[in-house]
């Protein structure tokens, strides 16, 4: 069953017709939300806020471990994760999607594995790909069907937040070759991995960066973006993902 992850604007899911809602609890503490189970395009999927529902938990205070061990425990077999993202490629203006295909991680003090304490041995996953290349595959594929512009690669950096960057840590993030930056891709992707659940991201642009315009980014610049673009998601979503 597909779970999604709802981000910054997608604490709710339209179109997702809810059959139960669960609070959960795991070894690793309690997720974000409510766990919904519904059915979209005629199938079932999972959904989980990633921010709570209503929206209060900040990037750097979500429980990522309890947040796909949750989803594992309720039957995920994979999961898409939605994320609002700043643009750092030019061709990454607001309101555009992208699926990226890479990561590079700048999060710090996080509970970052589930391979930590009590291990019979240590464990070190394979990250080459961070993303499931089927998964992402089918997202594009089901993009093209409904003729949804997306871009079909790009690296997602991953920043600590709550602030947003500065104009010298952008400019170091593009000589680092990232295209978007969000604050909640890692660890959520290599929790993923370690729990052994292919999953890919959808990436809603919803600023430029910092420093790549003359403007301050705003709050109303990145809500209208969000307004504009989650609709997108929404129909790439309620499109149905075999997996
Ligand atoms: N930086 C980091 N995270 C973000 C941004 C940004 O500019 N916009 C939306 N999430």
């Amino acid at each position: 069953m597909l779970a999604i992850i709802g981000g910054t604007g997608l604490t709710q899911m339209e179109g997702l017709d809810v059959v139960s809602r669960k609070a959960v609890s795991t070894q690793w503490g309690e997720p974000s939300a409510e766990i919904l189970t519904g059915s979209v395009g005629g199938k079932q999927v999972l959904f989980l806020a990633r921010h709570g529902d209503p929206h209060r938990i900040p990037p750097h205070k979500v429980n990522y471990r309890a947040n796909i061990q949750a989803l594992k425990d309720a039957g995920a077999s994979a999961v898409v994760a939605v994320n609002a993202v700043g643009g750092i490629h030019p061709e990454c203006q607001p309101a555009g999607l992208m699926i990226p295909d890479q990561i590079v991680d700048y999060t710090w003090g996080r509970e970052h594995t589930f391979f930590a304490d009590d291990l019979d041995e240590v464990v070190h996953i394979d990250f080459s790909w961070p993303y499931d290349e089927p998964l992402r595959q089918l997202l594009l594929a089901q993009a093209e069907r409904l003729n949804l512009k997306v871009m079909s690669q790009g690296v997602y950096g991953a920043t600590q937040g709550p602030r947003l960057e500065s104009a010298g840590e952008i400019q170091r993030m593009m000589r680092d070759g990232c295209d978007i930056v969000g604050m909640t891709g890692m660890p959520e992707a290599a929790l993923a991995r370690e729990a052994g659940l292919p999953y890919a991201c959808i990436a809603l642009v919803v600023n430029m960066a910092a420093g790549l315009t003359d403007e301050i980014i705003t709050m109303t610049e990145i809500e209208s973006a969000l307004h504009q673009g989650m609709g997108k998601v929404l129909d790439l979503l309620n499109a149905g993902i075999r997996v």
